[in-house]
């Protein structure tokens, strides 16, 4: 399987006649099983139409600021850019690099650059003439400076009939560009971490259960944010509908409290790294009715057994792994967040407190507060469950350092 499987990469693509090429570099993408999200310039529709791109890349082609067909959406550029592991512009014409270097912003794909966080990667292409002239190199240079990693045009005949540098580097060396990227030293490289998420079903009868809010996403953007930074991932997956497709990622479905339990010991020898964002049933129905239970009764009583506690059965046979729990706590938060680190044996743990709002169940944010082993409490700000996933996966990649 590719490297590039799961990943999710914006190609902006610039009027220059080298877009003709990127109806091949689409195709190798996708069968490389990226997801990629094509953005054009204008200019470039004279070159490659967005049919033929929309249709290889299975998704919409974006030019514009607002999408008149839709009923008038407003294509929202610091999302697009947000959504991307990977920003890949190519071509680059010698008008478009000058603008990336000089922060124009005047379309959609440079609103989408000047937003983007992850990694950019231009593929230029232009006439042997403008390629060499000082300007381009003087923003070639710039761009370098930016962080963004310049795939050199290649020496050919090229579209003005002179022969020399300025084509297009062919979609196979821009593809294994990408690939190379994605392979590169990444701080959590060689790394396997545990991941548990959403909520655990303790069944009372075969039609029903005891469960709770957690939609799961807290520990699935944890586990995407391991996986982008080099680590592998197992995730035990209590029932959500939460999504996730990368090779990284190896997702283990459960359904009760001692299914979970299993799954985490099966794998906790291999792993580095335990993080534990599940919500997990404390108590369990003694019996599961084999018959869907009847309402003849005028009450109804359920003898409950306590189900293990998963963090601390790890915690007790811990040797070289480094354990995150979280607390999800209603009153006295540090303080029993404290105990929890005591008793589970836990290097860090992420305190969330239902009194916080946007903190949490279900909702798309999250407040938390870190408290490790020697009980330095450090309170963070109210932020999307994003971030604080890469919060989360920052501290453990401080204690590697
Ligand atoms: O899924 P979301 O909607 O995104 O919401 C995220 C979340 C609120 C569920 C998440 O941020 C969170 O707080 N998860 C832990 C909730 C919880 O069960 O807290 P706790 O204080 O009861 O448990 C403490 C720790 O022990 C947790 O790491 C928990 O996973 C673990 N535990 C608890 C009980 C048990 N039987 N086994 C465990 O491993």
């Amino acid at each position: 399987m590719s490297v590039l499987s799961g990943k999710k990469i914006l190609l902006g693509i610039t009027g220059g006649i080298a877009a003709y090429k990127t109806a091949g570099l689409v195709r190798l993408l996708i069968k490389a099983g990226a997801e990629v999200q094509v953005i054009m310039t204008p200019a470039s529709h004279q070159f490659v139409t967005p049919y033929t791109l929309s249709t290889l890349a299975k998704r919409p082609v974006y030019t514009e600021f607002f999408h008149a067909e839709e009923g008038g959406t407003w294509n929202n550029h610091v999302e697009l850019a947000l959504w991307a592991d990977v920003m890949l512009v190519a071509p680059a014409t010698a008008n478009v690099l000058a603008k990336m270097a000089n922060g124009l912003c005047d379309n959609l794909l440079l609103a989408v650059y000047m937003s983007a966080k992850c990694p950019v990667y231009i593929a230029p292409a232009m006439d042997l003439d403008m390629y060499v002239h000082p300007s381009t190199a003087k923003n070639l240079t710039t761009l370098t400076s930016y962080n963004h990693v310049i795939i050199p045009a290649e020496e050919g005949e090229l579209a003005s009939g002179l022969i020399g540098r300025g084509r297009m580097a062919e979609p196979e060396t821009i593809v294994s560009t990408l690939e190379a990227s994605f392979t590169q030293d990444l701080p959590l490289q060689g790394k396997k971490v545990l991941i548990t998420a959403g909520p655990t079903y303790e069944p009372i009868d075969p039609v029903r259960f005891i469960g709770n809010h957690s939609s799961g996403k807290m520990g699935y953007d944890i586990a995407k944010e391991v996986a982008k930074q080099g680590g592998e991932v197992v995730l035990v997956s209590g029932p959500t509908n939460q999504k996730i497709e990368d090779a990284h990622v190896e997702v283990v479905h459960v359904l009760s409290a001692l299914d979970m339990y299993e799954a985490c010991h099966r794998y906790f020898d291999q792993v580095d790294v335990v993080v534990a964002a599940a919500a997990v049933a404390d108590y369990r129905p003694k019996e599961i009715a084999t018959q869907k239970i009847k309402k003849n009764a005028e009450e109804f009583t359920i003898t409950m057994d306590k189900n293990p506690d998963i963090l601390a059965s790890l915690g007790a046979i811990k040797k070289h792994q480094y354990l995150v729990g979280f607390a999800l706590e209603t009153e006295n938060e540090v303080e029993h967040a404290k105990q929890k680190i005591t008793k589970k044996k836990l290097d860090l743990i992420v305190l969330n407190s239902l009194n916080d709002t946007g903190a949490g169940f279900g909702k798309p944010t999250n407040k938390v507060t870190f408290i490790d082993a020697a009980f330095t409490v450090e309170p963070m700000d109210l932020k999307s469950k994003e971030e604080v996933a890469q919060d989360i996966v920052n501290k453990i990649i401080q204690h590697y350092e």
